[in-house]
């Protein structure tokens, strides 16, 4: 029989699955990695120590070798840049995928902001590439709920209407219509709902609070809600989609904070005799301050809002961020910028698309014949090339949109670039 389900090898155990980070760097600065926090010393967060500690893989070259070939294009620059740096069983979902089963994309959004800004895009940005490089279906979740049990002072009501509001944010990163159900768990609880229960009981209060570090003052809401973030990663909880299936693989875009979350997934799923969630997972895009922090929706005069005009965008970028210049222009020009902790160009990895001019910026600028102002007037133009043209689409959509988008309709599971199932599996198909 062919085997459908990836081969186990991978133990957690209630300790090993301790989420929040907390690691003493070598050199004093502690790094905080949870679904909550984020926080480093200067030089940003050690994504190497991060992917042992939570025990995940490094993506490498045959990874995107193998992307290209399944894809016939050249992969997008965040797995070029390793921005998408880490993965948990991507190549089982790869596999599935060149053996004509498929495998589904779910990605999430936790609406604490009416307005998202630039470091929300990644994601998003990253999950409509694979969409349409592999031409795939997609389930986008609106965490609603979490946001209300996370966020003291957000109401029911608000975090349902912001919910909404991102609807048309996410809709305007210009994802297939024809591909792509999106939800809000309060609206789709329904259909979420025998799987979350599934989940619940399966896991124990230790679990919760080994993985998310919970205490016995947090709210009950906080304990329940991760069921329901890992509810997505199973088919069936899409019958409008899969039918019954409840072994389509599924491979989950994320930011790597949300680790924890399908770390306890997984583990879970084994119990269910589900299919493991695959996930692949990306690098934080740094505060303008620097890389100590991720950005953050709550500090304004910090943050690029997708809502931005060019002016402010270059006036953020002009007066905020760090660079790694020398602190004189004699200084810069005898031992050049340090690119590693220099924001505009840390951004510039993000969304120049030319590999070429990257590289000709790093060599002019790390040199210091380039310096600070010309880097970050450089910046500021290739991020407002990116908002102008997203804000053109996000200006076309309408209310009309978020009905089609969110309506329960039957969505084609199948992808027009995978090749035919091998004849074996015929027999099943026919069932
Ligand atoms: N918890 C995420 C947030 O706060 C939202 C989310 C739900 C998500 N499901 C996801 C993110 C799947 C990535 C992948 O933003």
């Amino acid at each position: 029989m062919e085997n459908t389900t990836e081969p186990e090898f991978e133990k957690i155990s209630e300790q090993a699955s301790e989420a929040s980070s907390k690691a003493s760097l070598d050199n004093n600065e502690e790094q905080k990695v949870t679904a909550f926090e984020v926080e480093a010393g200067e030089t940003g967060v050690d994504y190497d120590r991060l992917i042992d500690q939570f025990g995940c893989d490094r993506i490498e070259a045959r990874h995107l070798e193998k992307i290209e070939q399944l894809t016939g294009q050249k992969p997008h620059r965040f797995l070029r840049r390793n921005i998408f740096f880490s993965h948990r069983s991507l190549d089982w979902c790869l596999k599935s995928f060149e053996t004509g089963r498929g495998f589904y994309l779910y990605t999430g959004r936790g609406p604490s902001s009416s307005s998202l800004h630039v470091g929300h895009a990644v994601p998003f940005i990253f999950t409509k590439y694979m969409q349409e490089a592999f031409d795939l279906p997609l389930v986008i979740q609106l965490t609603d709920d979490e946001k209300f049990f996370h966020k003291q002072v957000l109401t029911f009501e608000n975090v349902y209407k912001m919910g909404y509001e991102n609807i048309k944010d996410i809709i305007a990163f210009g994802f297939d219509p024809e591909k792509t159900f999106i939800f809000s768990d309060i609206d789709y609880i329904k259909y979420l709902y025998p799987n979350v229960c599934k989940m619940q009981k399966a896991l124990t209060l230790n679990n919760v609070k080994g993985v998310f570090g919970f205490n016995d003052s947090d709210n009950a809401g906080k304990y329940s809600f991760p069921a329901i973030q890992a509810a997505p990663s199973f088919s069936n909880t899409f019958p409008h989609i899969f039918g019954k299936k409840k072994n389509v693989p599924c491979l989950i875009p994320q930011a790597i904070d949300q680790d924890p979350y399908f770390r306890m997934t997984r583990d879970i799923a084994k119990k269910l005799k589900y299919e493991k969630p695959g996930c692949i997972q990306s690098k934080f895009f740094p505060a303008i301050t620097g890389l100590s922090g991720k950005m953050s929706a709550s500090l304004a005069h910090t943050t690029i809002y997708l809502s931005d005009d060019p002016s402010q965008i270059k006036n953020k970028i002009n007066k905020h961020a760090k660079s790694g210049g020398g602190d004189t222009l004699k200084e810069h020009r005898e031992k050049g910028a340090n690119l590693e902790v220099d924001i505009p160009y840390q951004y510039l990895t993000f969304f120049l698309e030319d590999d070429d001019e990257l590289a000709r910026i790093a060599e002019e600028y790390s040199s210091g014949r380039m310096l600070t102002g010309e880097i970050k007037e450089i910046c500021a133009k290739v991020i407002t090339d990116f908002i102008t043209e997203y804000q053109e689409r996000r200006s076309k959509v309408t209310d009309e949109d978020v009905k089609a988008f969110t309506a329960i309709r039957p969505i084609d599971p199948k992808s027009s670039k995978m090749p035919p199932k091998p004849d074996k599996t015929m027999e099943e198909a026919k069932k």
